[in-house]
């Protein structure tokens, strides 16, 4: 798992799959994040799981900073990798080495809203539906196979801060879903998009696993 910052994703994550889990189809084997004071490090430290820093300002390039990002994943043992509030572009190589085993978590509905503050922009447009997406990672920002998203609706007199609150509380429960449905094996990229193979898997599901709106 790749974070930044406050961790709350990372935390959903923990509690659906964390070491206190029996039968977990996901082992979290390393937290790692590219800033020493991300809160999601303590998160991660009080699950008892492994964690790394690995500064981006302590190197040069982009491509130096996502080698040693590389090397430490891969020393931890990891198949799969889980950006959870990672807010680092990554490389063409670093992309491609694990295309179709990375996955993002982004506050919009894409491909609405790629890129920061999706929320203000969101309000601007007078969007009615708002929401969180879960997708592979491809080389261009914030695109790429969509895996599954939640929408929740735009209410007269938000701002950005409850809209932002709705959202996070819809990613929550959006990401641990996602993430087990690849788990599983239930997800096929093809074509660059995803078909999702589950028995009486029910499409209002992926409409919106974060229930009625
Ligand atoms: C989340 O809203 C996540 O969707 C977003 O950053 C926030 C991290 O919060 N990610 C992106 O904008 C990536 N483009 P968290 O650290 O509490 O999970």
């Amino acid at each position: 798992m790749l974070i930044s910052g406050r961790g709350s994703n990372l935390q959903a994550l923990i509690d659906a799959f964390g070491p206190q889990v029996p039968g977990s189809p996901v082992r979290i084997v390393l937290v790692l994040s590219n800033r020493a004071d991300a809160r999601g490090l303590e998160r991660a430290a009080r699950a008892g799981l492994r964690t790394a820093v690995i500064d981006h300002k302590s190197f040069s390039t982009r491509d130096d900073f996502d080698s040693a990002m590389d090397r430490e994943i891969r020393a931890a043992g990891a198949e799969f990798v889980a950006l959870a509030g990672f807010m680092r572009l990554l490389t063409a190589r670093f992309v491609t080495s694990w295309q179709d085993r990375m996955i993002n978590i982004h506050p919009a509905l894409l491909p609405a809203f790629p890129g920061l503050d999706t929320h203000k922009r969101a309000l601007q447009a007078g969007v009615r539906f708002h929401g969180a997406t879960v997708h592979f990672v491809r080389h261009e920002t914030d695109i790429g196979p969509i895996i599954a998203q939640a929408a929740v609706p735009v209410l007269p007199g938000d701002d950005e801060q409850t809209l932002a609150a709705r959202v996070l509380e819809a990613e929550h429960r959006l990401y641990p879903f996602a993430l087990r449905l690849v788990a599983e094996g239930k997800v096929r990229v093809e074509e660059e998009r995803v078909t999702i193979a589950a028995a009486n898997f029910a499409s209002s599901a992926v409409l919106n696993p974060a229930g009625p709106v």
